[in-house]
């Protein structure tokens, strides 16, 4: 199988798009929290890198129960980030160092504080009455179905003001809004344009696939293997998650964007791979990049990476653009399960993989899982759903800039904690060493920005075995040869054809002309060949 290139290309399709949780990057105030005037004074730091967008996670005014997942205003900057007019530096910043802004959307919830929702859930005849879920009681008075809120117990909330229930997928504070409602779209439309307005380049749609729950609200059955799982993922949600009217949606927020140039869509939809060719959209266009996170579930040898790409590859439309990600502010550190050695691996797979490649900031130093005291813990999944490695804090500990105690990130108290200095990854002591793993990825970016075949290329897989995971991407018969070692000990991989090496994921051999059409790679080692012709 390969993919051939479509004619025309967007500049997502070309871009190494990296996930920033603005409260862990920098802050600039002492207050222990990272904020945009922070980030401002790192942009050197991703132009360095060769980082082309940015992606924030929410930074509008919020309670900040669920990290600015929980939304008080949607066109406010939270103060403990800064202002507007912070935020249009912060963009005029980026924008003059040519690197695109990505804000994250949150169209499934507001904040129980939101306006909205204070006027919803004021009486059954306010003018924003339907802009939430709400129902009535069932008839013994409890909840009118069987629907869990994903951070556990019921999805639904009592309101004494009305004499009904509303519905939250997330937190008792995250009331679900209506998409069935046109004002309600056409009220999110407008956020989108505002953003827009200012130049934003695009939005990750957040929860894209739970916008629309059955409007009968049947109940949702038991999972068979519910056995061990946490309370709330003992369903089978067929009747809140991924519903058909939710396309027509993901269409709707399509569209305001297609209302200016260039602008992107990515989101965050279903997990399985067999539904991702979905979010693409046919004859309506739906996500331009639905964030693919099979590389995380995949297990780490080279039989599964080769049918976890393959099974990618078959599940998205023939003319639809491939997303790898490789971490993200909900996904456990690949670095803590696969190691260090590996991490440089994946690096080179990330990079070399036809689609857009997503990181998390810490990614490129192979940051690992930062252990979290219990007394420090912040996030509302675990301490609702305890017991169950549901917490999502040791993924959003603060940036570790250098070896110093507070890591470069605040002379404040950090909102969450770090490492010990002592041994922890920092970007300072691995600028400074031209074989670390930084120093790994921005070679790879590099090279990915100087060749439109590692871009562009066809995606032509070879046949992995003795535990190398092998592909090629080529332009009319020439182009690259990637093979990666997934096991820690060497081994031999022959190849048919000429070549050169370019680069090693150990950063030790110089480019050369490789002898013979076989390489012997060690332990944990990944290479690119420049292949000619035949
Ligand atoms: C999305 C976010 C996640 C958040 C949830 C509820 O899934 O990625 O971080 O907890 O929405 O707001």
């Amino acid at each position: 199988m390969s993919v051939e290139s479509p004619d025309k290309s967007a500049w997502w399709e070309s871009a190494v798009i990296y996930e920033i949780a603005p409260i862990s990057f920098q802050d600039s105030n002492g207050d222990g929290k990272g904020d945009l005037a922070g980030l401002i004074s790192r942009i050197d730091y991703l132009k360095w890198l060769g980082v082309d967008a940015v992606w924030l996670t929410p930074i509008y005014k919020s309670p900040f129960r669920d990290l600015g997942y929980d939304i008080s205003d949607y066109c406010a900057i939270d103060p403990a980030f800064g202002s507007l007019e912070d935020f249009d530096r912060l963009l005029a910043a980026l924008h003059g160092k040519g690197v695109r802004l990505i804000l994250d959307l949150v169209p499934n919830h507001t904040a129980n504080d939101h306006a909205w929702f204070a006027e919803s859930s004021s009486s059954r005849n306010s003018a924003k009455a339907d802009w939430y879920i709400w129902a009535d009681a069932a008839e013994n008075g409890g909840p009118p179905n069987n629907w869990l809120s994903r951070f556990g117990g019921s999805g639904w909330e009592w309101c004494e003001a009305r004499r009904q229930y509303y519905y939250h997928s997330f937190l008792v504070e995250q009331p679900d809004l209506n998409w069935r409602n046109p004002q309600l779209r056409a009220a999110i439309a407008d956020v989108m344009r505002f953003w827009l307005e200012r130049g934003v380049d695009g939005f990750r749609v957040d929860a894209s696939a739970v916008l629309i729950k059955d409007a009968l609200m049947r109940d949702n059955p038991a999972k068979p293997d519910a056995e061990g799982k946490p309370p709330p993922q003992r369903q089978t949600p067929v009747f809140t998650d991924d519903r058909p009217e939710t396309m027509d949606c993901i269409e709707f927020i399509r569209s305001v964007i297609d209302e200016y140039p260039e602008r992107m869509l990515c989101g965050e939809v279903q997990g399985k791979t067999d539904r991702i060719g979905h979010f693409y959209g046919n004859d309506k266009p739906r996500l331009h990049l639905p964030l693919n996170f099979a590389l995380l579930d995949s297990q780490w040898d080279a039989l599964s990476l080769q049918a976890t790409i393959d099974a990618y590859f078959n599940a998205i439309p023939e003319q639809a653009w491939p997303v790898w990600v490789i971490g993200g502010h909900d996904k456990q550190r690949v670095a803590s399960r696969i190691g260090e050695a590996q991490m440089r691996v994946l690096a080179m797979l990330l990079m070399t993989l036809r689609g857009t490649p997503f990181l998390f900031m810490g990614d490129e130093i192979g940051r690992k899982r930062v252990p979290i005291p219990s007394e420090r813990v912040r996030d509302p999944f675990e301490k609702l759903v305890p017991g169950y490695g549901l917490c999502r804090d040791p993924e959003r500990a603060p940036m570790r800039w250098d070896d110093s105690p507070d890591g470069g990130f605040t002379t404040g108290q950090p909102w969450l904690p770090q490492e010990r200095p002592d041994g922890a990854a920092n970007i300072a002591t691995q600028r400074r060493d031209e074989r670390s793993i930084l120093a790994l990825f921005r070679a790879l970016m590099a090279l990915r920005r100087e060749h439109a075949c590692l871009r562009r290329g066809a995606y032509e897989p070879l046949r992995s075995q003795n535990d190398v995971l092998a592909y090629k991407r080529t332009d009319r018969g020439s182009g690259f040869l990637i093979a990666l070692n997934i096991a820690a000990e060497p081994r031999k991989y022959h190849w048919q054809g000429r070549g050169r090496l370019l680069i090693s994921t150990h950063l030790d051999r110089p480019p050369e002309p490789l002898p013979d059409a076989s390489i012997l790679l060690r332990g944990n080692e990944g290479v690119i060949i420049a292949i000619e012709a035949r």
